[in-house]
């Protein structure tokens, strides 16, 4: 039987950090570092410069995970990005990173757009991709640059988010690896997260700016993220006690401690990084998994559970052995 297991990890944010007070004097927001440290656990974000796309991140973070799992770029045979941000309408972000690596092996390359879950269905696919025998060496990106579409005249949601990438090597191997996966959608709730905006006959029609209602937005994040927590755990024949890591979608410090609390687990178990980086929507799991990996904080052998929501609603989880 084919198995699949992270060989390596590597994470890129762009630029110096920018702090609350700063983000609030640049663009003159009616807000102020306490409220956005006590609401949301965010302290400062990384924003891409000018001209600076997803796949420029992707590439970065990318190197750093190939580099991590001693690989080059010629053994991958699968890019698979997941990113709401990409560098245009069409080529993907995936076959521009396959472009900038260098890859001209043929590798099968296309991006997931899931928002915020992005990562985890990413992660999925690439591993039902693997399990079939098809292919062997999958990259799996999430890269965003949600700085482009922040209204910044709207503080409830421009204070939230920030620019980066992360990335994974997934490969086959003898033993598990990914020990049990789930990943969901219900599309009646669109309308509580959306960029609901359109490139239409060489102009935007509708808004491309993220709209967002927060406290809906909240409360059914908070309640997925615990179910489907409790649903690959059953799969997996697991309990949340035997879970070493918790590395959730780093949206908002509260919606962590509150997904923590509702699995019984401690708050260290949870791997916080929203503090140094804002939400980067599909980025942020594999960013946390590769500041706790090159921290020394994860170790081979642990038990790894990694959940993502967002747009759509999208929501899933991965429970792995790193
Ligand atoms: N600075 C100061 N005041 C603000 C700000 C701000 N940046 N933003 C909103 N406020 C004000 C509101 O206008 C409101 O004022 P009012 O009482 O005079 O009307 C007050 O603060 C309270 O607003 P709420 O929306 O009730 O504040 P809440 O405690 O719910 O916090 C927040 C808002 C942080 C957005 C919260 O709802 C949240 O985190 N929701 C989850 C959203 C999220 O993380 N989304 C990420 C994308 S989806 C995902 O990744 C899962």
């Amino acid at each position: 039987m084919i198995h699949t297991r992270i060989s390596g990890t590597g994470s890129y944010l762009p630029g110096e950090p920018v702090d609350n007070a700063s983000l609030i004097a640049k663009h003159q927001i009616d807000s102020s570092d306490d409220w956005i440290v006590e609401r949301t656990g965010i302290r400062q974000r990384h924003l891409a410069a000018a001209g600076v796309t997803s796949s420029d991140l992707a590439l970065e973070a990318s190197r750093r995970a190939l580099d991590a799992a001693g690989r080059l770029p010629a053994d991958v045979d699968l890019i698979i990005v997941a990113t709401s941000t990409p560098d245009y309408v069409f080529p993907s972000a995936a076959a521009l990173l396959q472009s900038k690596l260098g890859i001209i092996n043929g590798a099968a390359a296309f991006d997931v757009q899931a928002v915020c879950s992005g990562f985890v269905y990413a992660l999925n696919i690439a591993e039902k991709f693997i399990r079939s025998g098809s292919h062997k060496c999958a990259l799996v990106v999430g890269a965003e640059v949600f700085s482009r579409i922040l209204d910044w005249k709207e503080r409830g949601t421009c204070v939230l988010f920030g620019d980066g990438a992360g990335a994974v090597v997934l490969e086959a191997a003898d033993k598990p690896g990914l020990l049990a996966s789930a990943f969901h959608a219900d599309g009646s709730h669109h309308g509580i997260l959306s960029v609901p905006g359109q490139v239409c006959g060489g102009v935007v029609t509708g808004d491309p700016f993220l709209r967002m209602d927060g406290q809906a937005v909240f409360k059914f994040a908070v309640k997925v993220l615990a179910d489907v927590a409790h649903e690959v755990l059953a799969a997996a024949g697991m309990t949340a006690d035997q879970v070493d890591w918790l590395i959730p979608h780093q949206a908002n410090v509260r919606i962590l401690q509150a997904t923590a609390k509702r699995l019984h687990l401690p708050p260290e178990k949870c791997v916080v990084t929203v503090a140094e980086h804002g939400n980067t929507s599909a980025a942020s799991i594999p960013l946390a998994l590769d500041t706790a990996v090159r921290d020394g904080r994860i170790r081979r052998g642990q038990n790894l559970l990694l959940e993502g929501v967002g747009g759509g609603f999208t929501w899933g989880a991965t429970l792995l052995e790193y």
